[in-house]
């Protein structure tokens, strides 16, 4: 399946989880890609793969901080220059923070809305320009089920998604009659960096009782990020044409 084949693609947060699968399979199926994120010791390992794959002369990674809207202005401008245009746009980048809301500080509430929330925000106001003279533009956005089920000592987290997940249904419209698509997937219970690697942080007295919905309905537990990739190479692809404005949960089942 060569769905990308021609196919501009900018993604976030390359060098862990779901970004880094998604990279892996945008390149499987034709892409050219740039993948940017802070841990450049991810990005190195998501380039060895490519180089693996035989698809690392169709990767450029390159460090970039989300939240830094300097370093957004001048990294988005060289990837659509490197790439020749920009035709879609992940926005994978986020961190997982966990505390009880009475001792959330601001500065801790104010990092967490500003890689996710402000950070995605950045990302598509820098990338618009040349997505909107793309071919089939899309942008997919990071969501997650805390935006819509209840995740307890995760109210800044839950808030940041639930915005990205508003804040996309708006691009939706402003831009669909100029052929621009913008789409959220919704994950839940994938193995990453954030969940089974350095994990969600729960403060050591949590309750794990309020965690309502904790188990997927099918497999063996978590699944793995390619799980979630797959999905986004169909909504970034002509597959996913006639879907826009909405998100598609990817769980395992865990919130039906
Ligand atoms: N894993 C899950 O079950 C799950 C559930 C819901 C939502 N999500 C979302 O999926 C997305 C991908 O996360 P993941 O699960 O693969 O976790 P991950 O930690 O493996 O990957 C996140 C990546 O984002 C990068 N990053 C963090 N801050 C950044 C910044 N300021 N600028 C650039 N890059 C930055 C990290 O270095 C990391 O490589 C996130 O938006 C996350 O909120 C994941």
């Amino acid at each position: 399946m060569n769905r990308f084949d021609g196919r501009r693609v900018l993604i976030t947060g390359a060098g862990s989880g779901i970004g880094q699968a998604t990279v892996h399979r945008i390149l499987a199926e034709g892409g050219r890609v740039v993948g940017v994120d802070v841990d450049e010791a991810g990005l190195a390992a998501t380039a060895a793969r490519a180089a693996e794959d035989g698809t690392a002369g169709r990767l450029r990674t390159a460090r970039l901080d989300i939240s830094d809207e300097a370093a957004v202005r001048s990294g988005v401008a060289a990837a659509a220059e490197h790439l020749g245009g920009l035709d879609a746009l992940v926005n994978a980048a986020g961190i997982l923070r966990s505390a009880h809301t009475h001792e959330t500080t601001l500065d801790f509430f104010n990092k967490v809305l500003a890689v996710n929330l402000t950070g995605t925000f950045l990302m598509i106001r820098e990338a618009l320009p040349a997505l909107l003279e793309g071919q089939a533009p899309v942008i997919v956005n990071f969501s997650s089920t805390s935006a819509s089920f209840a995740h307890p000592y995760m109210a800044a987290y839950a808030a940041s998604k639930g915005g990205i997940q508003s804040m996309t249904h708006a691009i939706a419209a402003e831009y669909s009659k100029r052929g621009l698509r913008a789409v959220c997937v919704a994950p839940g219970s994938i193995s990453s960096g954030m969940t089974t690697g350095r994990g969600p942080g729960l403060p050591e007295d949590a309750d794990m009782s309020l965690f309502t919905k904790l188990a997927p309905a099918i497999g063996q537990g978590f699944a793995g990020p390619e799980t979630v990739a797959g999905v986004i190479a169909m909504l970034a692809s002509e597959d996913g044409a006639f879907i826009t404005g909405t998100e598609i949960r990817i769980d395992g089942g865990t919130h039906m």
